[in-house]
């Protein structure tokens, strides 16, 4: 089960996301988190440090599928799917093992990273940090006791540029204002033109502790979250 977190800026996605991830690995589920914001808040959030962030070398996922650093992300998965390629969390492979870190036993961390020199010399648009997802997403083949956690960044942006190709599940984060609702509804009409289901949570309502078990509660309702937990 791969779940992204979405939501207006500020609404409490970093939040939601990290309480997921220990509740998870609180009921044993192994899990890849996924920092996709360059703040990196999820990243600090659970206490890492990161060194190695995808977006240094974007490009590098299309060589390793077997394209070209100048082809398309959409080709370069259609040529990794002719030729068979998946990502896998455990044992980890040698490209999640090389931009990922293992911040426990059953928890590994992907962290996009902050903006590179060449997205401030403008040759790269500040959504190469991200791209890489958009071919390791869909190719990663989960366990049963395995889930992905995606802190996204704020707005429809993760959709519409189709960083979420891959998720099962978005989760969007809503505060109790009017520009909250608004941007959640932008994404759910993004949404509407993928396949990926979505739920609301609502945050900033009731207190922090209420409003994340809330969340929690509500994602682990939803059916397609089939994990085994121990
Ligand atoms: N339920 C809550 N009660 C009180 N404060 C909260 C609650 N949820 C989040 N916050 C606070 O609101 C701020 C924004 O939360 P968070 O960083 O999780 O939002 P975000 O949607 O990830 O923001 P960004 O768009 O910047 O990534 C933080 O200071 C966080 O501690
Ligand atoms: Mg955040």
């Amino acid at each position: 089960m791969k779940i992204a977190f979405l939501g207006k800026g500020g609404s409490g996605k970093s939040t939601m996301a990290t309480a997921f991830v220990q509740e998870l690995r609180a009921r044993g589920v192994r899990v890849l988190a996924i920092d996709a914001d360059h703040n990196m808040d999820l990243s600090y959030n659970l206490g890492a440090e990161p060194a190695i962030f995808l977006g240094n070398d974007p490009e590098r996922i299309k060589e390793h599928v077997g394209s070209t650093r100048t082809d398309t992300y959409l080709n370069a998965l259609k040529i990794a799917k002719d030729h068979d390629i998946v990502f896998a969390l455990t044992p980890a492979d040698q490209y999640t093992a090389s931009v990922s870190i293992e911040l426990e036993d059953g928890l590994r961390l992907i962290t996009a990273g902050p903006h590179t020199d060449r997205v401030r010399s403008q040759e790269a648009c500040s959504h190469s940090l991200a791209a890489p997802l958009k071919v390791y997403l869909p190719l990663l083949h989960l366990n049963k006791n395995e889930v992905v956690v995606i802190d996204e960044r704020a707005g429809t942006d993760p959709v519409a540029t189709g960083i979420l190709s891959g998720v099962d599940l978005a989760v969007i984060v809503q505060e109790l204002t009017v520009n909250s609702a608004r941007v959640a509804e932008q994404i759910k009409s993004e949404l509407r033109l993928t396949n990926i289901p979505h739920i609301i949570v609502n945050n900033k309502h009731a207190g922090i502790e209420i409003d994340t078990a809330r969340a929690i509660e509500a994602i682990f309702a939803v059916r397609p979250l089939n994990v085994v937990t121990v």
